[in-house]
């Protein structure tokens, strides 16, 4: 069963390889898929693009609006070979780790909060021809791929959350995707695997101004303010983990394309 959605999501990502081959500058960045030192050693001022990497991913380099130029292939080769998908894996592995570990109570009210882009969904396939985050965010074409409807389910995010559905834990999607695109989202996160959950919480009109971290945070507080207790929550952006109430654990997913507040 678990297979399917695997081979799909490389069945996608090959398709951009293959579409991208006529793209001399992308196709190379896809089709050299063993590190390499070149590009990691590229240099960001001062440091390297793996350096780089580290520094986003721990939230020592935060704020930034594009990934430097000279790591669009560092990124590309990251996102599309096996280092993404392995580094996914540990952090799901841990978050079911954790799950297990819990002791409990069986009344129905767990919930795991999940994230949407980059965690349940990959836009990997619009990324890919989107320079890995090295072009400036293009919210008309950004949002023209999410009315397709297509993404593929980054696996690792749909194993953990079949295993935690099995453990009887309910699951919560709080996502920065605006209400205008509930119908979609459902489709596709259905498309791909995700049959059942709890709450999808889309961002209302009500927060634009605000921060993700003020929305999400705001959210989940309505959550364990009703009739849920939080057990844990998993987003590729620190915005989706930082705020108030987080007496669980959270888990970052890797995600070195864009940075959200
Ligand atoms: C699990 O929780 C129940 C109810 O709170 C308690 O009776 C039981 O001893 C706990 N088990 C462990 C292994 O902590
Ligand atoms: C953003 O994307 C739209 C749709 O693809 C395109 O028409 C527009 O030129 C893009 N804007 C910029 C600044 O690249
Ligand atoms: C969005 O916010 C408005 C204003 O606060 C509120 O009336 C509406 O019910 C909210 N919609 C949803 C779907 O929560
Ligand atoms: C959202 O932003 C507005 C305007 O800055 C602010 O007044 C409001 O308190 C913010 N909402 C939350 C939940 O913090
Ligand atoms: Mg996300």
């Amino acid at each position: 069963m678990e297979l399917v959605p695997f081979l799909f999501f490389f069945f996608l990502t090959t398709i951009v390889a293959t579409i991208q081959a006529s793209d001399r500058s992308i196709s190379h960045q896809i089709h050299v898929l063993r590190p390499q030192t070149g590009s990691h050693g590229r240099h960001v001022p001062g440091i390297s693009c793996m350096s780089w990497r580290l520094g986003v991913e721990a939230h020592n380099i935060l704020g930034w609006t594009t990934v430097p130029a000279v790591c669009e292939r560092y990124v590309g080769n990251y996102m599309l070979g096996h280092q993404y998908r392995q580094d996914s894996k540990a952090v799901t592995n841990e978050a079911l780790l954790y799950a297990k570990s819990l002791n409990l109570t069986k009344d129905g009210k767990n919930l795991w909060v999940f994230d949407i882009d980059e965690t349940a969904l990959s836009n990997l396939p619009y990324y890919a021809r989107h320079g890995f985050g090295a072009e400036l965010y293009n919210s008309t074409a950004f949002n023209a791929w999410v009315l397709e409807g297509t993404a593929p389910a980054l696996p690792e995010s749909l194993r953990l959350y079949s295993k935690l559905m099995a453990l009887g834990i309910k699951v919560a999607f709080i996502t920065g995707r605006g209400e205008s695109q509930r119908r979609i989202t459902e489709i596709n996160l259905k498309f791909v695997g995700y049959l059942n959950w709890e709450k999808l919480i889309l961002k209302n009109t009500s927060y634009s101004g605000n921060t993700s971290v003020v929305y999400k945070s705001s959210e989940r507080r309505k959550l364990e303010e009703s009739e849920y207790r939080i057990i844990g929550n998993i987003g590729d952006q620190w915005s989706d983990l930082l705020g108030t109430n987080v007496d669980y654990r959270t888990f970052k997913l890797p995600d070195p394309m864009y940075y959200i507040n």
